[in-house]
């Protein structure tokens, strides 16, 4: 897939095919992915759990929050409609440089994972105590975040931002997300007046 096709079409997806999973050459993908992350000193210390067994997917579905600027009723996936996965990354020494390490990484996975048209969705909004007992996560390992994962059964599109940056849902429940301009991200050579 062209490079800026897999940027544009990876966005957040909240709703997918449960009857699917994420087959055996994706999983492996996004572990290399994992794998290939820059760190900072490349001290490489953040691990990734991959959930996929659907009674601990179901569970976690229970410790984790869809987006918190919609309606329940229309952010939050209905039966049928859960993540078939999750990956839970998880960091035991806490370095200047984590999050930021945690961002490529995030970025990485997601995307091998949109390669093979598998979605995701990024969540901060967890419950880090539910889910650390549930993997038997130990005490001094601490979680960062989580991903979702499936196939999508919905669209997400890019549009032009009006009024404010809130996401929202069209007429079929397709997701719309506004991006600010260009000439409001990048600048060349100075700081805009
Ligand atoms: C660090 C981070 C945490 C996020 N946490 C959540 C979350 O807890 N629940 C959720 O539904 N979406 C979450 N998102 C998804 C954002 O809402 C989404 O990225 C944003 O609306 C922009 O959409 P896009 O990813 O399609 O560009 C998170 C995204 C990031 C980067």
């Amino acid at each position: 897939m062209d490079l800026m096709q897999l940027f544009k079409g990876r966005r957040t997806y909240r709703r997918f095919d449960q009857s699917r999973p994420v087959p055996e050459a994706a999983l492996q993908d996004m572990a290399q992915a994992v794998r290939l992350s820059s760190s900072a000193r490349n001290a490489q210390l953040i691990r990734v759990i991959f959930v996929t067994v659907r009674d601990l997917t179901e569970a976690m579905f229970d410790s984790v929050h869809f987006a918190a600027d919609l309606p329940r009723e229309l952010g939050t996936p209905k039966p049928g409609e859960h993540p078939v996965m999750y990956a839970v990354l998880t960091y035991e020494k806490k370095t200047r440089w984590v999050d930021t390490d945690a961002g490529i990484l995030l970025s990485n996975l997601t995307l091998s994972a949109w390669a093979h048209g598998v979605g995701s969705c990024i969540m901060g909004n967890i419950d880090r105590k539910a889910i650390a007992n549930l993997l038997h996560i130990p005490e001094g390992v601490t979680i960062h975040s989580a991903v979702a994962l499936g196939y999508p059964t919905h669209t997400s599109e890019i549009v032009e931002p009006d009024d404010d940056l809130n996401y929202y849902l069209d007429e079929q429940k397709n997701y719309k997300v506004p991006k600010r301009p260009i000439s409001e991200l990048v600048f060349e050579n100075r700081y805009p007046e």
